[in-house]
């Protein structure tokens, strides 16, 4: 089968990395049936004989008008598709899109015609958020990590922060690797253009991991296992509290004083 990263090292590797992820998620159990996504902006490795490929479907509407997405390129997971194939076939489980001129509707060009996730609104609208702002960061993941979801199951969890500072408390690596914590973002149905908007007013809030309330995590970074780490940062800290919490007391947690002094000397933000 011909395919479009032939002789193009340099998406391969992005693409390499997103297979590389997906095999994590599903044997962190993160990735049950086709639970999560991913997507990644690969315009940067599109050269001219990619731009005059013609599409192999669609157009087809993104839900949402993103002005900034203009000639841009993703590579997408495919709806439906499971993370343990796509990390063995990220081409045959996923696909290479370009917006079309408007902004409005995207085309498939490569390899085959799978079609995007059906959390593209998300994903889409946060890349264009991220360009507005000048961010380097060019890959978001959607994934579902057991014990962050959990947490959102309580109202005390769920008040701004109060997840954030637990998390980072229970290992300083957590504040050192997820500086900026973890935003929530209310219940909202899947797939939904109002999960869209709420994600990106919450990572606006300057946050690079939310929270989808009973449901999942949504994470930027510069690439796909910067935005990994972040989650698994903050999840390896939840399993750290209910171990904890089995072995029958509350964990403690790093003071304020501990954690300030960690802040200064790696130079953390907030
Ligand atoms: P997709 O298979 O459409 O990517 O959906 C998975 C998911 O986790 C939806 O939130
Ligand atoms: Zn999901």
């Amino acid at each position: 089968m011909t395919t479009v990263l032939q002789n193009r090292e340099a998406l391969r590797a992005e693409i390499g990395k997103v297979a590389e992820v997906a095999g994590y998620l599903w044997k962190k159990g993160w990735a049950e049936r086709n639970g999560g996504n991913i997507t990644v902006n690969i315009t940067e490795h599109v050269d001219e004989e990619m731009r005059g490929m013609k599409a192999i479907a669609g157009p087809f509407p993104i839900g949402k008008q993103l002005p900034h997405l203009e000639e841009c390129w993703f590579y997408c997971k495919g709806t439906g598709k499971r993370m343990r194939d796509l990390a063995r076939d990220p081409m045959a489980n996923g696909s290479i899109i370009r917006i079309c001129p408007g902004c409005s509707s995207y085309e498939i060009v490569a390899d085959s015609p799978v079609m995007p996730t059906s959390e593209l609104p998300s994903h889409l609208a946060v890349h264009d958020y991220l360009l507005v702002k000048g961010s380097p960061y060019r890959a978001s993941l959607h994934t579902h990590p057991i014990e962050l979801v959990a947490l959102t199951h309580s109202r005390y969890w769920l008040e701004k922060d109060n997840a954030t500072r637990m998390l980072w408390s229970m290992i300083p690596e957590t504040k050192a690797f997820c500086p900026r914590g973890l935003g929530i973002v209310p219940y909202m149905l899947p797939s939904s253009v109002e999960l869209a908007d709420a994600t990106i007013r919450t990572i606006d809030e300057d946050y690079d991991v939310v929270m989808w309330e009973k449901h999942g995590v949504f994470a930027v970074d510069v690439d796909i296992m910067d935005a990994f780490d972040q989650v698994d940062v903050l999840n390896k800290a939840a399993q750290i509290y209910i171990a904890g919490k089995a072995m029958g007391f509350e964990p403690e947690g790093m003071t304020s004083a501990q954690m300030k002094e960690m802040s200064v000397a790696f130079h953390l933000p907030k």
